[in-house]
């Protein structure tokens, strides 16, 4: 399988991989052949890519930290509880609790040392997806950094509630396409603290997970917001949640900017490191989140367009690929592998961008020219 972004997408592709909606029920399950309606629902819901079946790539497995179906049943109780919140109730512990029992259960058998996450994500669902892929982000690297199962428990806790608080805010100031106004602005920078506010609202609450989600906007300088935190002030788990947070927030279209490639949103943390970022943990995610993802394509150094097909242990910026363009955008006739931690003198650029085609026949081609990836500044 492969991920093709829905701009790409043409009916006849067949899903590879089950895409969610925002509430944890399936919107398009493994199998299911695409169709012009489909890809439409796609669009509108603002997805932005998907994992798709490739005759090339059909011996490409993705594995995700976290089961699907572990998934569904965390975006199903998230859902649940921001409705009851909306309805000014409070949060159902003895469920969160339990389902993030089996989250830590997963995390922690999980053998393999560098990870990526899988879930399809809409720019539309600001809430579900995000805080899903938040607090398994900051539990993996909770589980790399060696945290206990108490720290992580209190950890998952906050980054799973962390934006709760956004359901106070206007719906259409977050997906506002201009920007923001000083008052709008000032808005936004109360959700860290109605998120306290409300993991706090039933009594049998965690207070360091209120904390994580009341710091999880404090950065190191004093920057952030809402209280300008800095250095020390911030819990070492508000930081966790923090760059675990911006990491997936930058890897989503915003009516602002482009999405970053998910190296570029790892250049980002490496690049504010110590001045924004913890950097302890900015470090951890570099030497554990692949940066190129099974399935990503990319450009190499020689100028061929590849896929990536496999993941090193312990090198997470050296995968193997199968190279399927010449440097000069020609389809090989024989894809081949390269496993980069052999062959020293190859490398990934970055990630490329390219057309694919579904003929009359069962096989794809592809074709156009690949372009690099253009991203966008920092936020
Ligand atoms: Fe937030």
């Amino acid at each position: 399988m492969i991920r093709i972004p829905v701009s790409e997408l043409k009916p006849g592709m067949k899903v590879a991989y089950p895409v969610l909606r925002e509430d944890g029920s399936v919107l398009l399950n493994r199998g299911v052949v695409l169709t012009e309606a489909y890809i439409q629902k796609l669009r509108e819901l603002g997805f932005q890519s998907i994992f798709v079946e490739h005759e090339l790539f059909e011996d490409i497995a993705v594995s995700e930290p976290l089961r699907v179906e572990t998934r569904k049943r965390v975006q199903r109780i998230l859902h649940d509880t921001v409705r009851r919140l909306r309805r000014g109730g409070g949060v159902s512990y003895r469920e969160v609790l339990q389902v993030l029992e089996e989250v830590l259960d997963e995390i922690l058998t999980n053998p393999t040392t560098v990870f990526y996450l899988v879930q399809m994500q809409s720019r539309n669902d600001l809430i579900f997806h995000h805080s899903v892929n938040v607090a398994v982000l900051s539990l993996l690297v909770g589980k790399c950094l060696n945290l206990s199962r108490l720290q992580l428990r209190k950890l998952g806790l906050g980054a799973l509630l962390h934006d709760l608080g956004k359901v106070r805010l206007p719906e259409d100031l977050l997906v506002k396409e201009q920007n923001l106004t000083e008052d709008e602005r000032n808005l936004v920078r109360m959700h860290p603290v109605w998120s306290k506010e409300m993991i706090q609202r039933n009594p049998d609450y965690d207070f360091l997970a209120s904390v994580i989600a009341l710091q999880h906007h404090e950065r190191l300088d004093g920057s952030g917001y809402p209280y300008g935190l800095s250095g020390e002030e911030i819990h070492f788990l508000s930081r966790i949640c923090a760059c675990a947070d911006v990491y997936d927030a930058l890897t989503v279209d915003r009516p602002y900017r482009k999405r970053f490639s998910y190296a570029e949103a790892l250049e980002y943390l490496m690049g504010n490191a110590s001045r924004l970022f913890d950097l302890q943990v900015v470090t951890t995610m570099v030497r554990h989140i692949a940066p190129y993802p099974v399935g990503e394509t990319v450009r190499l150094t020689t100028g061929e367009i590849a896929v990536v097909v496999r993941l090193n242990e312990g090198l997470p910026i050296r995968p193997v690929v199968r190279v399927i363009r010449d440097p000069n955008g020609q389809p090989l006739e024989k894809p081949r592998d390269l496993d980069l931690m052999k062959e020293l003198t190859v490398a990934i650029v970055g990630t490329a961008e390219v057309t694919w085609e579904v003929p009359q026949k069962r096989s794809f081609v592809f074709f156009g020219g690949g372009t690099g990836h253009d991203s966008d500044s920092g936020e």
